[in-house]
């Protein structure tokens, strides 16, 4: 069973070889990683385009740890099913696209994977707390989304630290996740903030000493440091 303190490494997988992808999720997997983070893009609600569920469908069989769907979209509701058919285990929402957050999050639990939910830089905490007992996990974003290899933004302490206090008080697990910007030289800062889950894309995939080196060293510092 998880639990609050345990530290989790996620890829996200921007940086890796489009070419080929099945190969990038079974070498991360082999990299010691905890899960795989699949940053979903529509050119709408951030302008650039990835993924769709088929291109996760089709990774799925190359290996066995879970799938993390960030759905950077606008209105969510209508594909949700989609990425949990294409085996994903957890959505994460942004609380900025949709109108409806506390139905759309209803919506992710009624298809039974586990619920995220996602606050862009400008976003207040408090747009979560009274949605928080149908989350799971509060990804709190370290950069403003669309692009890898951003710098971190280390004025979000205060908003990570608020999400592990809003997390610590719910009666059931809410993991605190980060996002952009994680590395060697940042993920001390998130961890000692609060946050337990670390995404990462270019400080992993561009590591001199290969991805499990990358992904030791991550661990190793954010457990050192809580
Ligand atoms: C940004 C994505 C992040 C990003 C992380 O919109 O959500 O997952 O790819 O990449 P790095 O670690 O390079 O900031």
């Amino acid at each position: 069973m998880a639990a609050i303190d345990d530290i989790s490494i996620i890829p996200s997988v921007l940086p890796a070889d489009f070419a080929n992808l099945g190969g990038a999720i079974r070498d991360l997997e082999q990299a010691g990683v905890d899960r795989i983070q699949w940053d979903v893009m529509d050119g709408v609600f951030v302008p650039n385009l990835t993924f769709g569920p088929d291109v996760i469908k089709a990774t799925r069989s190359y290996c066995d740890i879970p799938f993390e769907a960030h759905l950077m979209i606008e209105a969510p509701d209508q594909y949700l099913s989609d990425y949990v058919s294409a085996g994903c285990n957890q959505l994460i929402i942004h609380a900025e696209s949709t109108k409806h957050l506390h139905r759309s999050l209803g919506r992710v639990k009624s298809l039974g994977v586990k619920a995220g939910v996602a606050l862009n830089p400008a976003t207040p905490i408090e747009m979560i707390e009274n949605v928080i007992d149908l989350v799971d996990m509060i990804l709190v974003m370290t950069v403003n989304p669309g692009f890898g290899g951003q710098a971190y933004i280390s004025t979000m302490a205060k908003k990570i630290t608020s999400a592990r206090e809003l997390a610590q008080a719910a009666d059931h697990l809410v993991e605190v996740e980060v996002d952009g910007g994680i590395s060697s030289s940042t993920v001390v800062h998130a961890a000692r903030a609060g946050a337990r889950a670390l995404v990462a894309g270019s400080s992993l995939f561009r590591h001199p000493e290969g991805l499990k080196s990358a992904v030791s060293e991550l661990r190793a510092l954010a457990l050192a440091s809580i």
